[in-house]
């Protein structure tokens, strides 16, 4: 059965359909209509009650266009601009925090949960907020101890905890309302996205598909923070009652004993709301385990896992879905940038959803009905030949890593991540920060689930080759035409999110450490400032006082630069958390990233061991370090790069990695894991890493 044929034979149930049927503009009627409406689309219909100069909701408006009309800094003037302030985020993980600015309040979060709100006009520290998140938890957070943002509405803001809390505080003094516990602390769920208030609920999803989790999305009161509904993504116990009709259909899409292994789909980023239509998207991510053979091993679709999902906000109620990705089993989750506008296809205006997944592909969707209008690769596929007439991606023998490994674009990177894209309605076009990276995948037949650990059942020894392309840029992509019209490559990839102004300009931070301004029409550059350290988050726009302010919140860290070694290295930049405002004439100086360092000297330390040590260490290192610490032992500029570790810490390698004596510096101890002997072996393969980049070589 087609994928849309499914959507159909759903979308009966809603109501949307019948509304459809009957002509009524959707399920219209549901928004309130004496709620104020500034921003409009190009046809007049209320998008969102946003102020010009504030950036009130993660996207900007319901639509997350990311577009600012915004033009006293335009192409005509942008070379002016200059640093007004910056604000010291004191980390050196990664920072993907977009900034909320309403009311002259600047709210920006930080590496572990952290929660400041700072002077919009000046930077000063008004108040910040800790959760105290136990440190202990980064072992479950895949890509990093990240945190993408507030919420703020009614005088509260409201932010999710990397161990799965949810908290609203007060936006007076950042002290706490409610704090509300939304995962079972006994799993290991990570909350890294930022909430959205939906008609008086705050709604969050979690992250884990990693390791082991079932994905779901839940609202909350914003006054008590007490549950009004959850949703999961993917079918639990079939033995067990189902959750909603909707359960029960997707879990005719899966067998074997997926729910064992969580099964994935989790609501890690993406989500926007439509308030004309009362619908509430949400992206769902990879499968768990990522490969399908041990997941779901009789076949299937696996509903609804790498999924647009479009809910009623009121219940939670599934009113239609697209799966982008059916049966992933390559890590591509739908999680990416949820972008709403309306354009002008075939002579006719269409509500539409545009999302550019992991997978390769970009999707212009019906948002009413889910129905596919159009897409087209935006980046080089080779898991997929193309798309059928419904958007079903049509798999290619290539993508198939059963029996043989694999070089498979795009990598689990994704040919687009989290970092979030814009549109411009005067372009008309969507700025993506765009990634060509490939990745070998081998399936691990010999997996078994562990509880807790990384569960992919992909064979890491792949992962510790590397190879293949490793490319990233600016795209400007027209979702119409669905082809590309220009890019801007850059000299590593994992560049940040895009902004896009009335001043016909687009920024972007890049990777290896400058904010950047283009010509929005063209890509032309404009102007660009040094920002002292990797740029991965989305840069906004507000205005104060007649003045208008582009500010970024800057720090490197996080799965890439932790993860891919060499690739991240090339970026040359290292952690180093700020928050980064400029405006025309500013004077102030960017604070000076750290250098990069020259390579390690040899290891004085000696340790007695085997090839055979070696080899096993390689493997443990790679299934249990190198995810924070860099594939093949290269630090990616984030986290200590442990060939340059001292005789000191060669000393104490034991008490660090067994004891866990840093735990409370974010150096999870290993006690639990492993063996004193396989930290021995662990240590020894980081020495001979250590040895062979002294020696000139690149380290295997
Ligand atoms: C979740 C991320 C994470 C994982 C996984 C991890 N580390 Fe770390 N590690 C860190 C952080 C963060 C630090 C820096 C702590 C500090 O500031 O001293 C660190 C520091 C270290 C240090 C001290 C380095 C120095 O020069 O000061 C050693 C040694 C180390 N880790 C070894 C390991 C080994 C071996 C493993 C795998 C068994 C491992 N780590 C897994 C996050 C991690």
């Amino acid at each position: 059965m087609g994928q849309q044929r499914w959507a159909r034979r759903w979308r009966t149930k809603g109501l949307c359909f019948v509304a459809f049927i009957l002509g009524l503009s959707a399920c219209a009627s549901l928004s309130d209509p004496s709620e104020p409406a500034h921003g409009s689309d190009p046809e007049g219909v209320a998008v969102s009650p946003v102020e010009d100069g504030d950036w009130p909701i993660h996207g900007r408006d319901f639509y997350e266009q990311r577009y600012s009309p915004l033009e006293q800094i335009g192409e005509g003037n942008v070379a002016d601009l200059g640093l007004a302030w910056s604000f010291d985020l004191g980390t050196m993980r990664g920072v993907q925090s977009t900034p909320i600015v309403v009311g002259g309040v600047f709210y920006v979060t930080g590496p572990w949960s952290l929660v400041y709100a700072l002077d919009a006009r000046t930077g000063k520290e008004l108040w910040r907020f800790d959760p105290e998140v136990p440190k202990q938890h980064a072992r479950y957070a895949c890509c990093t101890v990240s945190n993408r943002g507030v919420a703020v509405d009614g005088g509260r803001a409201f932010v999710g905890t990397l161990d799965g809390r949810l908290i609203g505080l007060d936006v007076a003094d950042g002290s706490v309302i409610w704090e509300t516990l939304t995962v079972d602390p006994e799993q290991p769920y990570t909350i890294t996205g930022a909430p959205r208030v939906v008609e008086g609920l705050v709604v969050i999803g979690n992250g884990g598909a990693e390791y082991g989790v079932r994905g779901y999305v839940s609202a909350y009161h914003v006054d008590s923070g007490e549950l009004a509904w959850r949703t999961f993504t993917v079918p639990g116990d079939p033995s067990k009652p189902f959750e909603s009709p909707a359960m029960e259909y997707a879990a005719s899409t899966w067998n074997g004993q997926w729910w064992k292994y969580g099964g994935g789909g989790t609501v890690w980023d993406a989500m926007a709301y439509d308030p004309e239509l009362d619908l509430l998207y949400v992206g769902s991510g990879n499968g768990s385990p990522h490969a399908r053979w041990a997941r779901s091993p009789g076949g299937g679709d696996n509903l609804y896992l790498s999924s647009i999902l479009a809910l009623r906000p009121a219940t939670g109620e599934l009113v239609w879905y697209f799966q982008t990705t059916p049966a992933d089993t390559w890590d591509y989750t739908a999680t990416q940038h949820i972008l709403l506008a309306d354009l002008e296809v075939d002579g006719r205006v269409r509500k539409v959803v545009m999302q550019a997944p992991k997978n390769g592909f970009f999707f212009v969707l019906d948002r009413e009905t889910g129905e596919f209008i159009s897409g087209a690769p935006y980046v080089k596929v080779t898991w997929a030949e193309g798309l059928d007439a419904e958007g079903r991606p049509i798999e290619s023998p290539h993508g198939d890593y059963r029996h043989q490994s694999r070089m498979i674009h795009p990598s689990q990177m994704g040919g687009h991540n989290w970092h979030p894209m814009s549109f411009h309605p005067g372009t008309g076009l969507v700025y993506v920060p765009a990634l060509d990276i490939s990745t070998p995948m081998g399936f691990d037949p010999d997996w078994t689930f562990q509880p807790g650990r990384f569960n992919l059942a992909i064979d890491f020894e792949e992962f510790a080759e590397g190879g293949g392309e490793a490319e990233g840029f600016l795209l400007a992509w027209d979702p119409i035409q669905q082809r590309e019209v220009w890019r801007i490559a850059h000299r590593a990839p994992w560049s940040g999110g895009t902004l896009a102004t009335g001043g016909n300009l687009v920024f972007q931070g890049s990777s290896d450490g400058r904010l950047v301004a283009y010509r929005a029409s063209d890509g032309n550059k404009l102007w660009e400032s040094p920002a002292g350290t990797g740029v991965m988050a989305g840069p906004v726009t507000y205005a104060l006082d007649g003045v208008q302010y582009v500010s970024v919140a800057a720090g490197w860290g996080g799965s890439f630069p932790m993860g891919m070694g060499e690739v991240a290295a090339r970026a040359r930049v290292r952690g180093g958390g700020r928050v980064l405002t400029f405006r025309l004439g500013g004077t102030a100086e960017v604070p000076p990233g750290l250098p990069w360092p020259a390579p390690p000297p040899a290891p004085v330390f000696q340790l007695e061991a085997s090839e055979a040590d070696v080899a096993a260490g390689s493997s443990l290192y790679h299934a249990e370090c190198g995810l924070c610490h860099g594939a093949a032992v290269i630090g990616g500029g984030s986290l200590p790069d442990l060939r340059y570790a001292s005789t000191a810490v060669h000393e104490r390698f034991q008490q660090i990695v067994h004891a866990g004596e840093r735990e409370a510096l974010g150096m999870p101890g290993f006690s639990d894991r492993l063996s004193l002997d396989q930290i021995r072996q662990i240590q020894a393969y980081v020495l001979s890493a250590a040895n062979a980049a002294a020696a000139g070589q690149k380290s295997d």
